[in-house]
């Protein structure tokens, strides 16, 4: 039996094509889907439609299926279409007509968006909560490492002298920008589109700014047509903020797997963090790194199936726009594990140190010492072929320890305390205590 159903069913093909995989989903979406309705309830309430008693005993009821959603008693019955008509069977089966009330002046259409903002906005914050750890762990190993020497490379060739302060603290400045993108991200799934219905409205006086305050958001897309089109913009934007940080770890994770093959032995891990051979019985294996870039790709890839998803949709309401929850909801997960190992391995990373020490790395400080004969009046041109010539003939000779490097990012001045405020400060333009309050009062 579906919500809609009038007479006829519909065949069962359709009904299992059409379901799809959503079920799944919806039960992600299960605690967001009963706030909304906290809050569409005490508006209806407010505006007459719903008697004092039957709101309250509407917020009692849903309140009661949102701790059971919390213990893991809620599931999608066979045959029910969506958790929206899940949590309205229930209401209806346990307190009979008043349950059938609480959809007026409401569709699926908005129901849906309100509870995939209300996701997006905790799922952000998990996101924003295990890069701010990792960023910090970043961090510590770049003070930690400030002196320990590596190799720079450009075309992944020797370049020039950089150091593990500088690649660590390079990864978690890029990660600072990243939460930038997030930040647009949280302000689209920070407005209300509850009271756009089916995208046209509804004649009922809703309060919609009333709905905005209850469920915490900092705002409401005003225009219903555009609060129904922000389902696949609100998505869009994450997407290509879920593939920056994923670009970031991916980096990150390519540089572990390359820093850690023999030829190079820049850093290592615990044998307990890699993992074996069948055959070979010699092997330490970067798995968790291989996956980590794996895994980031597959989520760089999501922002091209969501555009896809939405390309030539016209203005309204769409049944395409159900797929990206199968986009979206699994590369959150995948996110959020990738950031979790990515911390979890480099806990135990272990550096070599005095790598730059080897005759090998010699060609590295070419610039070093062009630099010394321009300070000490050569014209740059004349020194670049004096020392040119040297390593060509063989007899280039640096010495390997001196390094003077002093500007703003540097090997020798990595600016970590503004690298940090930075950081600090992208965090804070999150607001989540408003979200925080304003749910915790509804459920409270
Ligand atoms: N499962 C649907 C979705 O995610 C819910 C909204 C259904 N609305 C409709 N008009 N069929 O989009």
């Amino acid at each position: 039996m579906k919500l809609w159903q009038k007479e006829v069913g519909n065949k069962k093909e359709v009904e299992s094509f059409t379901i799809g995989r959503d079920p799944e989903f919806d039960m992600i979406l299960a605690p967001f889907d009963v706030l909304g309705s906290m809050a569409h309830a005490q508006m209806l309430s407010s505006i007459g439609l719903l008697t004092k008693t039957e709101n309250e005993t509407l917020q009692k009821g849903l309140k009661a299926i949102y701790f059971e959603i919390e213990k893991g008693q809620f599931q999608i019955a066979p045959g029910v279409e969506d958790v929206h008509s899940q949590v309205e069977f229930l209401l209806t089966e346990r307190f009979g007509e008043v349950g059938k009330k609480l959809h007026s002046g409401r569709s699926r259409n908005d129901q849906v968006l309100v509870d995939l903002k209300l996701y997006y906005r905790a799922a952000i914050r998990e996101l924003v909560e295990e890069t701010s750890i990792l960023f910090d762990l970043l961090l510590q190993l770049a003070e930690k490492h400030k002196d320990d020497l590596m190799p720079g490379y450009t075309h992944t060739q020797l370049a020039m002298p950089s150091s593990f302060g500088l690649w660590f603290s390079s990864i978690a400045e890029g990660l600072s920008e990243d939460l930038g993108l997030l930040k647009a991200a949280f302000d689209l799934s920070n407005k209300n589109p509850l009271g756009s219905a089916a995208g046209y409205g509804s004649s009922f006086p809703l309060n919609r700014t009333m709905t905005t305050d209850l469920l915490g958001f900092a705002d409401l897309h005003h225009n219903v047509i555009n609060a129904q089109n922000s389902r696949g913009k609100t998505e869009r934007t994450l997407s290509f903020a879920m593939a920056g940080i994923a670009a970031s770890l991916n980096r990150m994770a390519s540089d572990c797997c390359i820093f850690m093959n023999q030829h190079f032995a820049f850093i290592s891990f615990p044998d307990e963090l890699t993992t074996g051979s069948s055959i070979m019985p010699h092997k330490k294996n970067p798995d968790v790194f291989e996956l980590i870039r794996a895994k980031t790709n597959q989520i760089q890839a999501i922002p091209n199936t969501v555009n896809l998803l939405l390309t030539n949709t016209t203005t309204g309401y769409h049944r395409d726009l159900q797929l990206l929850k199968e986009e979206i909801f699994p590369g959150l997960t995948s996110l959020k594990s990738c950031l979790e190992m990515s911390t979890f391995m480099l806990k135990s990373i272990r550096v070599r140190q005095g790598i730059l020490q080897d005759p090998f790395y010699k060609h590295l400080f070419s610039v070093e010492v062009v630099n010394e004969l321009v300070l000490k009046g050569v014209p740059f041109r004349d020194a670049y072929k004096q020392v040119g010539g040297a390593i060509e003939k063989g007899d280039f000779a640096p010495n390997q320890s001196k390094l003077a490097h002093t500007h703003e990012g540097s090997i020798g001045n990595l600016n970590l305390t503004e690298i940090r405020s930075k950081m600090g400060k992208v965090v804070q333009s999150f607001d989540f205590n408003q979200m925080d309050k304003a749910i915790l009062s509804l459920i409270s």
